[in-house]
């Protein structure tokens, strides 16, 4: 499955470091050549002969090799690689890369590189949990590197927790589908996802019960094909994707915003549950009781922003709603694509008896220009896949 793709693999300080030797059998058993950097620390805890021996390959070791700069230059290094692996990524490489850091050479590698980047981050628990690695993760997520893991577990120094590097055939499942050669590639795909917040105080807020399920796998689909995927989320239950971009939202003015900003696109698929009203005059203070006297709350509209974006300027070629209905779904939604302007509905009930909102599975009907096309029932990453293939297909 990787048939003659070159990964670069750096290979970071840490206890986990040991499963990188194993990382490089399985990489080349799928017929990648691996190229191994190992960091000072890392030689700590594995040799340089070992991973030279797996990989069959010259290990780098020392930005100022002369000759290795004599035989091919750092940035020749890191560019000649179709994807670049940092495993494991520890705290300090992590913190390196969020900040631009070249001070040896694997952080100069990183930085000199416009090749896709994917990093398995392992750590003590609460190293991960920090503050500042967390901000840092936030930064490379930004900056569209795909993060792997890392796995809840025991670790090495007796704690429990998230820091764990993923196992080994996650990483090559990650791996290989991260050089996937999909339909998608090169397409910039928008999606936004999850509920909106709307805040009636600084503590309280209108909020309703989308998962974020469905949108979340929608987005996954479309980064498995090969798509650049913009992730545009409300505060939602469940965790993004690995591989997209993920811009966080709360209320439904931010996401405009947001969804603006992330335009052009080749397509977008709209499946947040917009609330479709706001507080007029959010308090700037809790609201308090008062003997009884009920507060009472002043409604505006959201704005729509499928219907903004499907009649706006920079309308992406293909615009897909998603229409949660209650009664009369098909009458509805059909109604509502002609209304907004997008180009295919999903419409699904969402009528408590069919357990949907918040569900694993979802039983929806397409409606598209050629009229409505009912799909059985199936699971919501399912639903995902289908519409991204009918997504890949229409943008051929
Ligand atoms: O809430 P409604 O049924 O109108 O949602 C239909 C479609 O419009 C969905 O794709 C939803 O994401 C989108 N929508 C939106 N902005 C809103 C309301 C809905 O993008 N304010």
């Amino acid at each position: 499955m990787l048939a003659n793709k070159r990964i670069l693999l750096i290979i970071g300080g840490g206890i986990a470091a040991f499963k990188a030797l194993d990382l490089i059998r399985r990489l080349r058993e799928q017929g990648a050549s691996v190229t191994p950097v190992l960091t000072r620390a890392a030689e700590q805890f594995v040799t340089p002969l070992s991973a030279s021996a797996l990989a069959a390959n010259k290990v780098y070791r020392d930005l100022f090799d002369l000759t290795d700069e004599a035989e091919m230059g750092h940035i020749e290094l890191s560019r000649s690689a179709d994807l670049i692996v940092v495993a494991p990524a520890t705290a300090d490489l992590m913190a390196k890369m969020a900040n631009g850091h070249a001070d040896d050479l694997a952080s100069t590698l990183l930085l000199a590189t416009d090749t896709p980047v994917l990093i398995a981050p392992a750590m003590n628990v609460r190293m991960w949990q920090h503050p500042a690695t967390q901000r840092n993760l936030a930064t490379l997520i930004d900056d569209a590197i795909t993060v792997v893991g890392p796995d809840d577990g025991t670790m090495a120094c007796g704690e429990f927790g998230p820091g764990r590097l993923s196992d080994v055939p996650d990483l090559v499942a990650a791996i290989v589908a991260r050089l996937s050669d999909g339909p998608l590639k090169g397409k910039h795909i928008l999606v936004t996802s999850g509920p909106t917040h709307e805040p009636i105080d600084p503590v309280r807020y209108i909020a309703n019960r989308s998962s974020g399920a469905q949108g979340t796998a929608v987005a996954a689909a479309l980064a498995a094909l090969g798509a650049q995927v913009t992730f545009v989320t409300g505060p939602a239950d469940i965790a993004p994707p690995q591989g997209v971009q993920v811009v966080p939202v709360e209320t439904a003015k931010q996401m405009l915003d947001a969804v603006n900003s992330a335009l052009p696109a080749d397509a977008a698929v709209f499946a947040a549950a917009v609330a479709d009203w706001r507080v007029a005059s959010q308090s700037a203070s809790k609201i308090k009781k008062k003997n009884g006297a009920l507060p009472s709350l002043q409604f505006e509209e959201n704005p729509d922003i499928l219907a903004t974006v499907a009649q706006g300027k920079t309308r992406p070629q293909l615009v897909v709603g998603f229409a949660a209905e209650t009664d009369d779904v098909i009458a509805h939604a059909t109604a509502k694509r002609e209304r907004k302007g997008c180009d295919w509905i999903v419409a699904n009930d969402v009528s408590p008896a069919t357990g949907i909102m918040g569900g694993a599975d979802n039983t929806v009907t397409l409606i598209t220009d050629d009229g409505a096309e009912d799909w059985p029932k199936m699971s919501k990453p399912e639903v995902a896949r289908k519409l991204a293939a009918r997504i890949a297909e229409a943008l051929k």
